[in-house]
């Protein structure tokens, strides 16, 4: 390991490089990372960072999302194979049909999407800002785009508008079922709940909390008590030092993110050799509108 991190040290110094890494990535990628966080966090940070290129551990809506704030960084997403079967689900040409069948609606877009998608969109929004962002959109009727789950979870929380949603969802956390998570609260009495809201209305409906990665994290960090964690088990990879014996990853079976653990030390080495990775480009158009989506984000209050 230490060979990976001179060899990494020294591409960094003669690139004025960075790496930003998801929470979901392996432990051993977040150590080696500059910035580890959520999509939003990797793509603010990033962006503001003084850095030339960005090597991004993670998936490709999230590399998108740093060059869409980033333009003038070369932006390199380590392993293009790493996709979200989310954020590709909606066909684009569909959204742009609907904007045109109804003028009155606002089309709000999970930052969890492609590029073709967020240029769809009035505005975009992370799973912490949406409640906040959708109640203070003028428009009444919002298409919400692509997680069905997080989106009913938005309209539990703002019932006053009317939130449609289409058959997206995140596969790893729509496999946990009510279930599973009964099983493990009986196992573990007494134990909080913290879920993600990728997850399905039954399984949040046993929740304690309800948030984004970060959000999570935070709750972590200001309870005492064991927690059963409802969330992609990067998570509890990362925390687990820092809180022994007090995390329970639920079902890790399933909530681990088949793309999300593409990346390895030997990737990365293969990425600064120039073996791998992709250097993300984008059409200045489509840039430009998606753009726009994010700017309105961090406008309303990311
Ligand atoms: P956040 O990291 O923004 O909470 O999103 C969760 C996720 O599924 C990322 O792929
Ligand atoms: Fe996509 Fe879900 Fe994986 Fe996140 S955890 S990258 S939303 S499939």
């Amino acid at each position: 390991m230490q060979l990976v991190i001179d060899r990494i040290k020294e591409y960094k110094q003669q690139h004025n490089a960075i790496i930003a890494a998801h929470t979901y990535q392996p432990p051993e990628i977040q150590e080696l990372a500059d910035i580890v966080g959520d999509s939003f966090a990797l793509a603010e940070q990033a962006a503001a960072s003084g850095a030339d290129t960005v090597i991004v551990c993670g998936v490709r809506f999230m590399a998108e999302g740093i060059k869409l704030l980033a333009p003038e960084k070369t932006v390199i997403l380590a392993a293009p194979a790493a996709g979200c079967p989310m954020a590709c689900r909606i066909d684009p040409e569909r959204v742009a049909r609907f904007r045109t069948e109804n003028p009155d609606a606002a089309v709000v877009a999970y930052i969890n999407t492609t590029a073709e998608l967020k240029a769809e969109a009035d505005v975009c929004v992370t799973s912490s800002s949406a409640v906040k962002i959708v109640s203070a959109l003028p428009q009444r009727r919002i298409l919400f785009i692509p997680d069905q789950h997080l989106g009913e979870y938005i309209w539990r929380q703002v019932p006053a508008k009317e939130i449609i949603t289409w058959e997206g969802y995140c596969p790893v956390h729509h496999a946990v079922t009510a279930a599973d998570l009964l099983a493990a609260k009986t196992a573990h009495p007494g134990a909080l709940v913290a879920a993600h809201p990728e997850c399905a209305a039954e399984v949040l409906a046993l929740a304690d909390f309800v948030g984004s990665t970060s959000g999570i994290i935070d709750y972590i960090g200001q309870r005492k008590e064991e927690i059963i964690v409802v969330t992609e088990r990067g998570v509890v990879d990362l925390l687990n030092t820092r809180y022994p014996g007090r995390l329970h990853q639920l079902v890790p079976e399933k909530l681990t993110c088949p793309d999300m653990k593409l990346v390895t030390a030997d990737t990365l080495l293969a990425v600064i050799g120039g073996a791998e990775g992709e250097i993300i480009e984008l059409d200045p158009e489509l840039a430009g509108r998606a753009r726009a989506s994010l700017i309105k984000m961090i406008a309303l209050g990311t």
